[in-house]
């Protein structure tokens, strides 16, 4: 699915489009790359993403599997699936779609070497059962990492988007969700994976530095967000009021705004006996 340049983001784009076309390249394929250093890949590996979206940790892992290997991008919404292949690497595995929940994968028992999960974890709501369904369609041995946004600092550019809404009295919608839903600390990452059933837990503590085209376009990222569909249906005034406040936010009076996102990732071992 392709947006036009002059087709801003609440033109005919859907919440979907509009996280491919300015969250993925800036936030999610970094940190893909992140994912798979940490957790290593080999040639011929099949690989599972859980609530892959857009598909960058699956694009990601199937370059680095090869063509002898196989990718699997599990999502709950078929929309966000919808572009998963696009700029896929030609020489890489072949990628495969599945619209399903992290908690009921449609995969057979200890079928696959890795299992990945970025920045969709903190979206299932039985985080465990979860690690109990990647424990069960790894092979005995195999790894699952997850990677998810640190508690305790700033979520950059979600806080900003957040506080923009706030100082314009735009309700979010998210308000009723909890901050410590959506971020975790290495030791809530240690224990969910561990309480689901994987062993040798390692966990580390990442950083990283956004870099936007434009101010502008670390506003428009709010499209993609789940704040998209509050900000689609806004009077066009009222949107561009928003934009204007984030541009001006993010361009930090002339000086690029420091946008650092830390992340944990955690990663552990099927048991070898079931
Ligand atoms: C922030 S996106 C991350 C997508 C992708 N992993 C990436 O790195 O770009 C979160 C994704 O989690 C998916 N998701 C949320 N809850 C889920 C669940 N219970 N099971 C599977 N996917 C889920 C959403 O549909 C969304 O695509």
């Amino acid at each position: 699915v392709t947006v036009s340049a002059d087709d801003g983001p609440f033109g005919s784009a859907t919440v979907a489009e509009n996280y491919r076309r300015y969250l993925q390249p800036v936030i999610f394929e970094p940190w893909a790359l992140r994912l798979i250093e940490f957790v290593g890949l080999a040639p011929g590996d099949t690989v599972l993403d859980v609530a892959a979206g857009t598909g960058a940790v699956a694009r990601a892992a199937a370059s680095a599997v090869g063509p002898g290997g196989r990718v699997i991008a599990s999502d709950i919404s078929a929309a966000m699936l919808a572009g998963v292949a696009e700029g896929a690497d030609a020489a890489g595995a072949p990628i495969e779609t599945l619209v399903c929940s992290a908690t009921e994968l449609a995969v057979a028992d200890s079928s696959v070497d890795v299992v990945l999960c970025q920045h969709g974890f903190q979206f299932i709501a039985d985080r465990t059962a979860a690690v109990r369904e990647f424990g069960r369609v790894l092979r005995p041995g195999g790894v699952a990492g997850v990677a998810v946004w640190r508690g305790g600092v700033r979520m950059e550019p979600f806080d900003t988007y957040g506080e923009a809404m706030g100082e314009l009295g735009i309700e979010s919608g998210f308000g009723a969700v909890p901050n410590s839903r959506l971020s975790m600390s290495e030791a809530d990452v240690a224990e969910t994976l561990t309480a689901g059933g994987l062993e040798g837990v390692e966990v580390v503590t990442v950083s990283l530095d956004l870099r936007w085209a434009s101010p502008s376009d670390a506003a428009r990222g709010i499209a993609g967000t789940p704040f998209g569909a509050v900000v689609s249906a806004l009077d066009d005034e009222r949107r561009e009021e928003l934009f204007a406040l984030l541009s001006e936010k993010f361009a930090g009076g002339g000086a690029p705004r420091q946008q650092r996102q830390t992340a944990v990732l955690g990663k552990g071992v099927a048991r070898a006996s079931r």
